[in-house]
């Protein structure tokens, strides 16, 4: 419970503050998200505001935030490096512009609207990484360092020098200008570049994958990875992960170019080496940082590093210094912070659930809490691999994830909040539904249940098989599928179809009417397509591309079942996984009883559109190049493939004929003429496709 006393939840934030800081700068260990920490320094700043007899010039409110550990030598920056201040919405961002107006800022924005309609603005990014501050003498790196609490960072020059997309000299040669004019770029005695390092997306998903095959632990972000990256005693393991960087600000600056505006010192880092993004704008009055901010807040996901809101900065330099700063940050830039998309919650319990296929999948059952906009109390945590490389135990505080419209994640333990001798989770061996074996495939990550008649499987079967992407049966979701098996009416698939409607109508929340719309429903479904239906059979791997290419291709379903895994597999875009598990569901008996079972309640098993052609090219290799005057490229390749050719795109050994249009492509041609391969026109073409290839 928070106190009431301001006095003394002052006194509790600000120990609470330092904890956090302590965690975060020192042991690289945080307990709290960023959103959480950041909502603990507002409380503190608000009851702050609303008491002045509570601030002091010892609250964390004035401070940067970190102190720096011990594991690397301390380094005191030439200038020190601010905080932000932060914002959540427009209103802030007005009120920050005020102030800046009252304090004199836009005035000198000649020509235009005074005030902050006329400031001009440059909006950056805010990404999701570690503060550096490089330091560059003469035009040399002699210096990288971490923020530490702002005055004091971490020297971890050694580790620095391995991120390839940091210069370890200032790039001097000439610049072209607009004119033709070539001039320097001029390189200062010393300058301060600050920027933030940061992991890109699928580098983070990619080295999580080899901790998880290492046993090793995972990151929870790409932030955490990036300074647990960084943080090395051995820079070889820095070298090893795939670093970023991003170059915003200049610290100390002695004997350079002049500058009047900030996006001039952002030009002048993008001609001396430094990667600077290519999203920053300079822009004009609050109305176009508002919409700046909302472009991004919708369009983070696009990106492939993470960022955390957008930072806006005052461009006119003088206005910059006349502003000046807080002791902590500066009144010429704000932080717009996005709402949050991860949030710490409790891990109530880890249950199994078991899906249509009988795939026993671990999810994670959380204390609810709102994330990316939504109520989160369930996660998946998709296999057993995947909890043991998370190491995520029922009692566990956890980090979840909700970005955008990604179903939620579990990112991981917070490993410092872990109560003491709390156990590892353990898969079960039995089926939480049946009580059967659980069984997990030699050499695959997924465990089954080995019962076919398992009620969950039951039921996962049947809502799959009457679900939009199948059957598409009205009035028949989860819930009234588990009523009817529970009632004994329904057992497999095919029992849809011979359903009691008198026994309906008996059943809790049903009558008359109800039941024979249902009715209604399930005969409509009789009509659905053959790629429909296969989908509806729950066959492992077959998704609705492959039954659409398998319906396409073989046009009936006794056609399918009659075919070996080859043939199956030959089907282009199917292969050798799809192809085997079809075969094999057509090969059990149990199966083959509902099918017969589906055919007698007059089911369409066969696909009209399918237009079975004769396999008169069945082998062969035939390359289109050129334009035809009757076919489009697409045309001819699918008349090839339609009778049973295969149409790559290039030339090799293994090419059986070239078919030239007007202007084939040259290399094409040549190519065919080295390996003698014969190359014939659009009439002979049209006469292979009705006779196939007769060769001499
Ligand atoms: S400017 C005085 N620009 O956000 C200016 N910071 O809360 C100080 N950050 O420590 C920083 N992207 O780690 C700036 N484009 C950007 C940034 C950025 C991310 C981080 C940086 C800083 C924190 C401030």
């Amino acid at each position: 419970m928070a106190c009431t006393d301001p006095a003394a939840r002052a006194a509790e934030l600000r120990a609470l503050i330092e904890h956090h800081n302590h965690r975060y700068f020192v042991l690289d260990d945080p307990e709290l998200t960023d959103a959480e920490f950041d909502e603990l320094v507002a409380e503190l700043a608000n009851l702050e505001a609303e008491h002045p007899g509570l601030a002091s010039g010892e609250s964390p409110t004035a401070r940067v935030g970190g102190e720096a550990s011990t594991l690397f030598a301390p380094v005191r920056h030439a200038s020190a490096m601010m905080s932000l201040d932060k914002t959540t919405s427009y209103e802030e961002l007005i009120a920050w512009g005020a102030r800046m107006e009252r304090l004199g800022a836009g005035r000198s924005a000649a020509g235009r609207a005074g005030g902050s309609k006329g400031m001009r603005f440059t909006c950056e990014l805010k990404i999701d990484g570690l503060a550096l501050s490089l330091l560059y003498e003469h035009g040399r790196l002699v210096r990288a360092a971490t923020r530490g609490d702002g005055e004091v960072g971490e020297d971890v020059t050694a580790n620095v020098v391995t991120v390839a997309a940091i210069p370890r000299a200032l790039f001097a040669a000439t610049k072209a200008t607009s004119t033709g004019e070539s001039l320097p770029v001029v390189v200062p005695s010393l300058v301060e570049v600050r920027g933030e390092l940061y992991m890109p997306i699928a580098s983070f998903d990619e080295l999580n994958r080899r901790q998880a095959l290492l046993g090793a632990r995972q990151f929870i972000n790409p932030r955490n990875a990036a300074a647990g990256s960084l943080r090395q005693k051995d820079p070889a393991v820095t070298a090893g992960r795939d670093l970023g960087f991003w170059a915003y600000q200049l610290g100390a600056v002695d004997g350079g170019p002049g500058f009047s505006r900030h996006s001039e010192t952002l030009e002048w880092m993008r001609e001396a080496g430094f990667p600077v993004n290519p999203h920053i704008r300079v822009v004009e009055g609050l109305d176009e940082v508002d919409a700046y901010c909302r472009t991004w807040q919708d369009g983070r996901h696009s990106l492939d590093y993470e960022i955390d809101g957008v930072v806006v900065k005052l461009d006119d330099l003088a206005e910059q210094a006349e502003l000046g700063s807080t002791s902590r940050a500066p009144r010429w830039a704000i932080a717009y912070k996005f709402p949050p998309e991860e949030k710490t919650t409790r891990l109530v319990d880890i249950m199994v659930s078991i899906g249509r296929t009988g795939k026993a999948t671990p999810f994670a059952v959380l204390k609810p809490v709102v994330v990316g906009g939504a109520k989160v109390s369930l996660a998946t945590l998709h296999n057993e691999d995947q909890v043991r490389a998370k190491d995520v135990r029922p009692g566990d505080t956890v980090v979840v994830r909700r970005a955008g419209d990604v179903i939620p994640e579990v990112r991981g333990p917070i490993l410092a909040l872990r109560p003491q001798g709390l156990p590892r989770w353990q898969f079960p061996d039995r089926c939480p539904a049946c009580g059967e074996r659980l069984e997990r495939v030699e050499g695959e990550s997924d465990t089954f249940c080995v019962n076919e008649s398992c009620p969950a499987q039951v039921v996962a079967r049947i809502t799959h098989f009457a679900s939009r992407g199948a059957m598409d049966i009205e009035h028949l979701g989860e819930a009234t599928v588990r009523q009817f098996v529970d009632a004994g009416i329904l057992r497999d698939v095919a029992d849809l179809y011979y359903m009691d409607y008198d026994k309906v109508a008996t059943l809790e929340g049903w009558a008359g009417t109800s039941a024979a719309n249902l009715r209604a429903a399930v005969e409509a479904s009789k009509g659905r397509s053959l790629a429909n239906l296969l989908v509806g059979l729950s066959i492992r791997h077959l998704g609705a591309t492959g039954s659409q290419l398998l319906a396409r291709h073989f046009g009936s379903l006794d056609a399918i079942a009659a075919a070996d895994a080859d043939s199956l597999s030959n089907v282009e875009g199917v292969g050798p996984v799809i192809g085997a598990s079809v075969a094999g569901f057509f090969a059990l008996d149990a199966n083959r009883r509902v099918i017969e079972r589906l055919r007698a309640a007059g089911i369409r098993f066969e696909d009209p559109d399918a237009v079975v052609l004769p396999q008169v090219l069945a082998g062969l290799s035939i390359v289109v190049t050129g334009t035809l005057s009757h076919w489009s490229r697409e045309q001819a390749e699918e008349a090839l493939k339609a009778r049973g050719a295969k149409s790559p795109g290039s030339v090799t050994r293994r090419t059986t004929l070239v078919v030239a249009g007007r202007d084939p492509g040259a290399a094409k041609i040549a190519k065919a003429a080295e390996l003698g391969v014969p190359v014939i026109d659009e009439e002979a073409f049209e006469g292979i496709l009705e006779g196939g290839v007769h060769r001499s």
